[in-house]
């Protein structure tokens, strides 16, 4: 007998009465961290390896270690693995039933290492493959979205400023509008994942270790770019973590302005599309309702991503060097940011090929509002006159058409002359939407032509592979 209370934890050394029972509760991430196991298991394998490499410890506890985590992976995955609270995270979880596996050499692995570089570690493994799964979803809507386009890269509908009808567009141009938001999102992704992909390991506490690591050899088993340069910074910085989260914001901003129009788009008011009943729900007491669930709580989940970045940028402000607990903190905002925009991903992808186009409504809406008073006008700088006086003589005709409730194109021959001597029975060809789409005839522009031309652009630029640093090799660094 001991007059020190007990205390299991790995480390309860120096302690001299057990936690707080609220505090063990309170302190520890168990619940949320452990889907980071199949990145922990990774980050030891290649610890181990690497400390056998370099002697620290011999091959046969190397293979003992690696044996013992290759037990504990199969249970986890199984979702036999009886997480404790008592063992605070994920780390301390792993290496106790690594221990009680394997005895001895299940002790040595944290030798030259801490939770602080193993945590940093771990939760770049874990980004890493998300940015990956991301940019594979973004590249899956955007196949969606240019095959839209091409379908209907002649279909007219109207342009909106201000969401008053401006001019006429074609649909596939507007398709192709969201299709170059996600292609900067997918390459400012990708620019994540440079910095996203720096090993944090070998910084152990903060200092670094006494053992001779050697850290470009473990960057290398895990597939990383290369070691952080500065061990302070390595366990310090979740830079990458608000980067993250400020491209999944972004990209979320995007999916719920897209949305939006949907909506509206969705409604009888507008009457532009349909979207197929399986992303759709009823109402309860309504029987002639269908809403269009699927954008609507995309456009709200947008809320709660924006707010995981405020909640990151909050939490990193006031945090001296290097590593404080407060980090722990990172975790459920990131978790929820990665499910929340794959989720939000995965729907609009398989949404948006299936959405169905009424172009007989989008025409009639693009020819009314007067969106061709813009063609007028730039017919009459065709012939001479100058733009402003162009301008005020086409108010007068939109005036004229207001009056007697007709489209300009209705107007007649006679009328428009009595406002300006220079215009001919040939305007009539370009008052029309197809006409004032077909003219807009150069490169980036609406005419049909040149969203066919845009959209085999599109395709090509969709081949070009992410540039990574080589495919994470979660599943073979444990040979
Ligand atoms: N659960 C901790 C976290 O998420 C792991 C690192 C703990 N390090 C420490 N020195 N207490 O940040």
């Amino acid at each position: 007998m001991t007059d020190k209370p007990t205390t299991d934890k790995p480390w309860g050394g120096r302690f001299t009465e057990s936690t707080d029972a609220f505090v063990e509760a309170f302190t520890a991430s168990v619940n949320f961290d452990q889907r980071l196991y199949p990145y922990d298991i990774a980050g030891s394998r290649a610890h181990a390896r690497m400390l056998a490499h370099v002697k620290v410890i011999t091959p046969a506890e190397c293979d003992a270690i690696l044996g013992g985590l290759e037990q504990i992976e199969q249970a986890a995955a199984r979702g036999e693995f009886d997480w404790s609270i008592a063992l605070e995270d994920v780390h301390m979880n792993i290496e106790s039933r690594l221990t009680a596996l394997i005895g001895e050499a299940g002790k040595k692995l944290h030798t030259g290492r801490s939770r602080n570089d193993q945590v940093a570690t771990d939760l770049r493994l874990y980004l890493r493959e998300q940015i990956d799964n991301a940019c594979a979803e973004l590249r899956r809507l955007q196949q969606g979205l240019v095959a839209l386009a091409e379908r209907e890269a002649a279909t007219i509908m109207p342009g909106f400023t201000h969401l008053q009808v401006a001019m006429p567009v074609t649909f596939g141009h507007h398709m192709l509008a969201w299709f170059e938001n996600l292609q900067r999102d997918r390459e400012r992704l990708i620019d994540c994942r440079k910095r996203v992909n720096v090993m944090p390991l070998g910084a152990a506490a903060l200092a670094g270790t006494t053992f001779p690591v050697d850290r470009h050899y473990t960057a290398e088993l895990l597939a990383f770019d290369r070691p952080a340069e500065n061990s302070l910074d390595a366990v310090s910085d979740r830079d990458f973590v608000i980067e993250f989260c400020s491209c999944a914001a972004l990209i979320q901003v995007h999916l719920s302005r897209f949305s939006e129009e949907l909506i509206l788009w969705a409604s009888a008011q507008f009457g532009f599309i349909d979207l197929p009943d399986r992303f759709c729900t009823g109402s309860s007491i309504m029987p002639q309702k269908k809403n269009p669930d699927v954008p609507e709580l995309v456009r709200g989940k947008t809320g709660r991503v924006v707010g995981h970045l405020m909640g990151l940028l909050t939490l990193m402000k006031g945090q001296p060097l290097a590593y404080n607990k407060d980090n722990q903190e990172d975790k459920e905002p990131l978790f929820d940011t990665v499910d929340t925009l794959l989720g939000c991903l995965r729907a609009f992808a398989d949404m948006v090929p299936a959405v169905e186009v009424r172009s007989d409504k989008l025409l009639s809406a693009a020819a009314s509002g007067y969106s061709t008073a813009t063609d007028l006008a730039d017919y009459l700088v065709r012939q001479g006159v100058a733009f402003r006086d162009a301008h005020e003589i086409v108010g007068s005709a939109v005036r004229l058409a207001i009056d007697t409730q007709r489209e300009l194109a209705e107007l007649t021959l006679a009328e428009l002359q009595s406002l300006s001597p220079h215009i001919a029975e040939d305007v009539f060809d370009l008052l029309t939407p197809e006409g004032s789409v077909r003219a807009r005839d150069h490169f980036g522009a609406t005419a049909p032509a040149q969203v066919r031309a845009a959209c085999a652009r599109a395709r090509k630029r969709l081949e070009v592979a992410d540039t990574h640093g080589g495919e994470a090799p979660l599943a073979g660094s444990g040979d």
